[in-house]
């Protein structure tokens, strides 16, 4: 993962954890209410894709085990991964593009439900994403995917100040292959970024009638993956709007599309509002529907917090019920891969934004986002609107989350690497025994897991009594797949 180049490690500084009546009395630990949304608490574990569904995308044994540890803390609210909204294969990641995944899905609502004492809500975040293919060798591109034209020949010509003659296309793909040193002055920027991190799919291929025919299709492919979403059981849906996938791409200022559906911030937001509309138009008003947005894409020419807020306060308006609120997390800075790899959305600086660790600048990761989200609620509230923001991003304390609420910096406080370090920790809190929480180090081993697509475990629990009976492991068995039992009355 890419790190600031200051590289200032930050320690993960002691804290003071409240008694359980301070606990009691917390806002953290107090109830929201906001039209279908109600929550026990406003403690919050957002999406985090552990890679344990089967390569078809259906719910496995581990994947009730994930979920069922964090219902264990009793949260106030869970979202389950990034589920895929088309039947389309895609790894072990979980998928909801059809109504045979509802099953698993339903059993995995009520496990859940069970381990967290009914008080855990249980949300699922809804994904749609494009092609992205592994960087291909060189001599793959030249040979079978390039095709020379004559604006291709007149490049080469100017860059090496000669004429080329009658040089077949063959030959020019050859020449290239051999002569790395002219690619930049060939190859178009899009041919460039082919070849050197891999082919991908994007919002503005107007070219490809399935890219052009996205506002066709995605508006009944989020509702109908919403409606089943809602058959298996789940108290609400979070709209995937963040990081690298296709809606945050609709968004972004990068979205240059000419067909009504880009360009100008109404038509960057037609999409994301139809696709709103329609999934509202399905679950009804009394389920709830919400998104996860970036409140800025920390890419060159990409969405800052000014536009996220004017976009925040459209999904407000429109009638969404929360709105979470992540950073970065794009294709267009990820470090390039190997060859044979795919480029993964989370390694460059954006990356690095979305999941801080404490080798930093002078900011350091803990609470480094929550201006943002501060700005995002301050400007829904000047709307006259109360939607609830849920904010995220190195937040590892109750300290913390409470200064947050006090602040007014958000209405729910979000944790995910902590409450992976220890899933027991809001029922360690709200014990008066946070002295016992074991907490997140920030330097993103769970992270470099899930960049391999390898099954994410926590270093801090995952070697810890692996002999202990029934206790599943990774597929190479070296690893223990969920954090050990938390007992809050051990014999003594
Ligand atoms: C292993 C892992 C997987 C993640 N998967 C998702 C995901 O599926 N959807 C999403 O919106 N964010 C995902 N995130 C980002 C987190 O939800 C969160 O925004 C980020 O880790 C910052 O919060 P934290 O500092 O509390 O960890 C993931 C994070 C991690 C560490
Ligand atoms: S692996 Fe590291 S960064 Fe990830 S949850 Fe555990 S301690 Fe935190």
């Amino acid at each position: 993962m890419w790190t600031p180049p200051q590289r200032i490690r930050h320690p993960v500084l002691d804290t003071r954890w409240p008694t359980r009546d301070e606990a009691s009395q917390s806002r953290w630990f107090s109830p929201l209410a906001f039209g279908p949304l109600h929550l026990h608490e406003r403690t919050w574990v957002p999406a985090m894709v552990p890679w344990r569904a089967t390569g078809d995308g259906l719910v496995t044994g581990d994947v009730l085990e994930w979920y069922g540890r964090f219902a264990d803390g009793q949260p106030g609210a869970i979202v389950v991964e990034a589920t895929g909204i088309r039947d389309i294969p895609s790894g072990p990641l979980l998928r909801i593009g059809d109504d045979r995944f509802i099953p698993g899905l339903t059993e995995l609502v009520k496990l859940v439900h069970t381990r967290s004492s009914g008080k855990t809500r249980l949300l699922i975040q809804l994904i749609d994403f494009l092609a992205v293919k592994r960087r291909p060798p060189a001599e793959k591109f030249f040979r079978r995917f390039w095709r020379p034209t004559n604006e291709h020949k007149k490049r080469l010509e100017a860059a090496l100040g000669c004429d080329t003659g009658n040089l077949s296309q063959t030959e020019i793909a050859e020449y290239l292959l051999t002569h790395p040193e002219v690619h930049a002055q060939v190859l178009t920027a899009r041919e460039l970024r082919d070849l050197q991190v891999g082919y991908r799919e994007d919002v503005n291929d107007l070219h490809l009638p399935h890219i052009r025919d996205l506002p066709k299709h995605l508006p009944n492919l989020f509702a109908d993956a919403a409606k089943r979403a809602q058959q298996a059981g789940f108290d609400g849906v979070e709209l995937h709007y963040a990081h690298a996938y296709t809606m945050a791409s609709f968004l972004s200022k990068t979205n240059t599309r000419t067909d009504g559906y880009g360009g100008s911030l109404k038509g960057r937001l037609r999409l994301p509002l139809e696709v709103y509309q329609a999934v509202r138009q399905t679950v009804g008003s009394a389920y709830t529907l919400g998104c996860r947005m970036l409140a800025d894409e920390v890419i060159d020419g990409g969405n800052r917090v000014e536009d996220a807020c004017a976009i925040a306060r459209r999904f407000a308006e429109a009638g969404m019920d929360f709105i979470s609120v992540s950073k970065g997390g794009k294709f267009d800075d990820a470090k390039q891969p190997k060859v044979g790899d795919a480029v993964y959305p989370y390694t460059g600086p954006s990356g690095y934004e979305c999941m801080p660790t404490v080798y930093s600048d002078e900011r350091g990761p803990f609470g480094r986002n929550i201006g943002l989200a501060a700005a995002i609620r301050r400007s829904i509230r000047e709307r006259g609107l109360d939607t609830p923001v849920v904010a995220a991003g190195g937040i590892n304390s109750f300290e913390m989350a409470e200064q947050i609420l006090a602040d007014g910096a958000a209405d729910i406080v979000a944790a995910a690497r902590q409450s992976l370090a220890d899933p027991d920790w809001f029922r360690k809190t709200r014990l008066g025994r946070g002295h016992e929480v074991r907490r997140c180090k920030y330097t993103n081993y769970c992270e470099a897991l899930d960049t391999k697509h390898k099954q994410v475990t926590c270093q801090l629990w995952d070697r810890v009594a692996l002999d202990e009976p029934g206790v599943s492991k990774s597929t190479d068995g070296r690893r223990r797949l969920v954090a050990p039992a938390w007992d809050p009355d051990p014999p003594s």
